[in-house]
């Protein structure tokens, strides 16, 4: 009867009948009667009862010294149970409320039983590490729930893939919130409540909107990409606002993507594919060039450029380069150049500077008109970097041969966005996607599964950081 009960009690659930037995025979009956008192609350406690029948009244002393019942003990029930691992003071007092027989054993007892028999400290071991093991669990569980105190970022233009990076790097340090809307003067009240906002290329984060973020309480605003042209560093220096960027995410992700732009309009790749859907296997029109020996400019040699640099050459392309700040060029067919001989001696031209004063349309009406006729223009980096009136026109006479653009000046109104069930209100954009020598790609030069994750991995720490101290201000990587 004693084993039945105990094998009901949690502790003791994993112990075999013989072990069951032995801990019953060392166990000691008391018989109550009502008002009888168990034990006393505060009181060192040395062992630990299990209740057979009748009903026990489990009792706190309240703010006023007096006992108030909390619980009832009834049969079947232990009390004083880590008793048994050491000498626990009580942490309630326990009195019969009637007839009652309870079974006792001491820790001295039970120890001593443990020790002399090996299988019950094994039996008790798997028990008492499943209640760990469940116990963290828990706690686990309590900290991410606890979301109060948790930093709270608001991220605005969030994609599934976004989300999903992010999640994956997060493991509920923070508490996400996911907006799909952009950020803006209209969408900003969203932020209210979160101390960080975590933006992307196309958000609006100009003077006016950060002052009411400032206004809002938001401390720092994340950048989940590399370009933060979008962002007026002044103001937010001004009001005092964090501001980050990931410098760089995935080099290798950008320039292949455009190497992969300027493989595919020199071989047709689209025009070859849809052809051959509709049972059209004719070449003529497909004609393509070798990469190899052909002349490649490069404009913007940092970390993208410096990769496209190194793929052209795999091809045995000879690299003309131009950057502000030149670097030695050490990779053989490579060399700084100025941009009037890129204009003038490439075949190709792939634009990799950032969007400043300086390069806004570095291609234009005038640099088009110095460039190789049927030159190919790449353009990965930012859309403002290109006058694509310029491009239309250059395109129409032939003097272009061929152009792959993944981002596009006024792309902020259609990028990222579905609006395959509307018209295009963009005449240039409409234009540009007419020509059977373009191909425009919606600014996902970025998107790798390698990127997404160093993105979210980058932002992440660069948050760490700042929950940290460890940075404010703008832009610790120097790049503004
Ligand atoms: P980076 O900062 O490593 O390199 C930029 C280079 O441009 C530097 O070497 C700099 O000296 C040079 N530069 C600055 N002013 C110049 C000027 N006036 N003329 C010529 N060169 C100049 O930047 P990174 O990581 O290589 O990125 C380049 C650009 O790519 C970014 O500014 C960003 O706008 C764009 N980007 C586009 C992505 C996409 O998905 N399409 C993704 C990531 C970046």
């Amino acid at each position: 009867m004693l084993e039945e009960i105990l094998k009901n009690i949690e502790v003791f659930s994993a112990l075999d009948s013989a072990s069951l037995s032995t801990v019953a025979a060392r166990m000691k009956q008391i018989q109550l009667k009502a008002g009888d008192v168990i034990c006393n609350e505060g009181e060192p406690g040395h062992s630990m009862f299990v209740l057979e029948s009748g009903e026990l009244s489990v009792q706190k002393r309240g703010k006023d010294k007096t006992l108030v019942e909390i619980a009832r003990l009834r049969p079947g029930e232990v009390a004083g149970i880590m008793s048994l691992f050491g000498d626990e003071s009580r942490s309630a007092t326990l009195i019969s409320t009637g007839e009652a027989r309870l079974w006792e054993i001491s820790n001295e007892d039970f120890q001593a039983l443990v020790q002399s028999t090996p299988q019950i400290a094994h039996q008790l071991l798997k028990v008492l590490s499943r209640y760990l093991r469940e116990e963290t669990r828990i706690v686990a569980e309590l900290r991410t729930r606890d979301v109060e105190n948790r930093l709270k970022i608001a991220f605005f233009d969030s994609k599934p893939y976004t989300e999903e990076a992010f999640k994956d790097k997060n493991e509920d340090k923070y508490a996400l919130q996911f907006f799909e809307s952009r950020l803006s003067m209209e969408t900003l009240v969203m932020a209210e409540g979160f101390k960080i906002v975590c933006a992307f290329v196309n958000d609006t984060l100009d003077a006016p909107v950060v002052k009411k973020l400032a206004a809002m309480g938001i401390e720092m605003i994340a950048m989940r990409c590399a370009g933060y042209n979008n962002v007026d560093l002044a103001a937010c220096k001004e009001h005092g606002i964090t501001v980050a960027n990931v410098p760089a995410y995935s080099p290798h992700a950008v320039a292949e993507h455009a190497v992969a732009l300027m493989l595919s309009l020199n071989r047709h790749i689209t025009r070859a594919h849809s052809r051959v859907r509709e049972g059209n296997f004719s070449l003529n029109g497909l004609v393509g060039f070798d990469m190899y020996g052909k002349t490649a400019g490069v404009i913007g040699a940092g970390k993208i450029g410096q990769c496209v640099i190194s793929i052209l050459a795999g091809f045995g392309c000879k690299v003309l380069v131009y950057d502000k700040f030149p670097r030695e060029q050490t990779i053989p067919n490579v060399r700084n150049a100025s941009l009037d001989e890129i204009f003038t001696q490439s075949d190709i031209i792939t634009l990799h500077a950032p969007l400043i004063p300086e390069t806004r349309h570095i291609i234009s009406r005038e640099s088009i008109s110095k460039m190789k006729r049927g030159v190919m223009i790449i353009n990965t980096s930012r859309g403002g970097l290109l006058d694509a009136h310029a491009l239309v026109d250059g395109l129409v006479s032939g003097q272009v041969g061929s152009a792959g653009l993944d981002v596009y000046e006024e792309e902020k109104d259609y990028f990222f966005e579905d609006y395959s069930d509307m018209i295009l209100k963009d005449d240039v954009l409409a234009r540009l996607t007419t020509f059977h020598n373009v191909i425009v790609t919606g600014h996902m030069a970025f998107l790798t599964r390698e990127a997404l994750l160093n993105i979210a991995d980058v932002t992440l720490n660069n948050v760490l950081e700042f929950e940290n101290g460890l940075r404010m201000g703008s832009m610790k990587n120097g790049l503004a």
